[in-house]
């Protein structure tokens, strides 16, 4: 199983001649081993990445590098990319300021691939594992044909997925897994509750209301256009409201005039605050997974008794908390689901191949702000034969 694979990846990574066939032929005779699996790597890789924070339109807002492979820390495992999506976090890291790094900054942190290699501490997985697995916006990312990730950030792939369906779903997938379980805790004691998911239709939402359905919660989502609201509603969403209209009146109209259990928002909180306090429910939740553009008053919280709950994808993993393992945990389930057809990819639109032109368009399109689930971009073209 895995001479084959290695071989496969000898072959992509170097190109055909004898030597490499030889190598292969080494290699079988040695037990997997990663220091020797990392010596036939290649010594550089193909990456899109940027030294300038430029807006998208300038032709060197990303650019085609050739760069060293990454460095690997103990925990690692070493991941030829398949496809790598594109989310709103790799446009926010990108987006325009003065900054001018001395080295290329790789972005990319949602994808699939293979293990390749592994550091000395990594445990979980083997070498020819398919695998999906979030970033570490910190490090270098998955826009590139390698990826360094320590194993806590990555998942087995799905096996009934493609490389494309499985890379659309482990940055949204962990959060919304997150706001629902970790933060909002809720669990299949929740069934039959009300859960208003504010915007629905993006990347978390989309999941995040997929997740809220199979515990049996009533699941309220909002999207403004009619595509966008039948997207929601063909992930997990029961009704969808308009949120360019007062939603009181809305959640009135279908029966839930006496507000909502559970607020999930995946958009700026600010211009909904006032509208949150009114209709959740006296000891309500609500979770935040966007920055407020303003700050917001805490005392209606007092009488309701109300908490307020915040999620972000790495917090476990940039304070190294005690539960980080459960990232890992997290996109296994995730991954379960997937495959039990629990939970179906967000997926809409795949790109080819992984380059600057096609990963501009990419981020062109998040900007715009149009788009509906979630773009990868696949395979990195052939090198020319010598
Ligand atoms: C792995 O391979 C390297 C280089 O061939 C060798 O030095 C090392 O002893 C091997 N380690 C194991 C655990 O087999
Ligand atoms: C990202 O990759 C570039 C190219 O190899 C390297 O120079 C840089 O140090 C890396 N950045 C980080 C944060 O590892
Ligand atoms: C949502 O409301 C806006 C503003 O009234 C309206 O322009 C839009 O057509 C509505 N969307 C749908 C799907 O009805």
């Amino acid at each position: 199983m895995i001479r084959p694979m290695f071989c496969r990846l000898s072959f992509i990574a170097c190109f055909v001649s004898l030597t490499i066939v030889s190598v292969c032929d080494n290699i079988s005779a040695s037990q997997e081993n990663s220091s020797a699996m990392a010596k036939f790597l290649p010594k550089t890789m193909r990456a899109v990445g940027f030294y300038k924070y430029l807006p998208i339109s300038d032709p060197s807002s990303l650019l085609d590098l050739e760069v060293a492979l990454p460095t690997m820390q103990n925990n690692d495992v070493l991941v030829e990319v398949k496809a790598t999506a594109v989310n709103p976090i790799d446009t926010k890291l990108r987006a325009p300021k003065p900054t001018i790094e001395t080295t290329p900054r790789i972005l990319g942190f949602d994808g699939a691939g293979v293990v390749v290699a592994k550091g000395d501490a990594s445990k979980i997985f083997k070498i020819g594992d398919e695998v999906f697995f979030t970033g570490d916006f910190r490090r270098n990312g998955s826009n590139a044909q390698y990826v360094a990730l320590d194993e806590v950030l990555v998942g087995l792939k799905p096996k009934k997925l493609s490389f494309e369906q499985a890379a659309a779903m482990p940055l949204t997938g962990v959060t919304a897994y997150e706001s629902l379980y970790d933060r909002l805790l809720l669990s299949k004691k929740d069934a039959g509750k009300s859960l208003l998911i504010i915007n629905s239709a993006g990347g978390v939402g989309s999941v995040a209301s997929q997740l809220a359905k199979n515990l049996g919660l009533n699941v309220i989502g909002t999207a403004s256009r009619k595509e966008t609201q039948e997207f929601s509603l063909a992930h997990g969403a029961d009704i969808v409201l308009n949120h360019t209209k007062d939603l009181i009146p809305q959640l009135e109209a279908n029966g839930y005039g006496n507000g909502v259990d559970y607020i999930l928002v995946n958009y700026d909180p600010y211009p909904y605050w006032d509208t949150m306090m009114q209709v959740i429910k006296p000891q309500g939740k609500i979770c935040l997974i966007v920055d407020s553009s303003g700050l917001v008053d805490l005392k209606p919280l007092k009488t309701k008794s109300l908490t307020i709950t915040s999620e972000m994808m790495l917090t476990r993993i940039i304070y190294n908390t005690d539960d980080k393992y459960r990232h890992h945990e997290i996109l296994q389930e995730i991954s379960k689901m997937l495959e039990n057809g629990q939970l179906k990819t967000t997926l809409t639109k795949v790109m080819s191949p992984i380059n600057a032109a096609n990963m501009k368009e990419a981020h062109r399109l998040l900007e715009e702000q149009h788009m509906i689930g979630k773009i990868v971009v696949t395979k990195f073209e052939e090198k020319e034969k010598i």
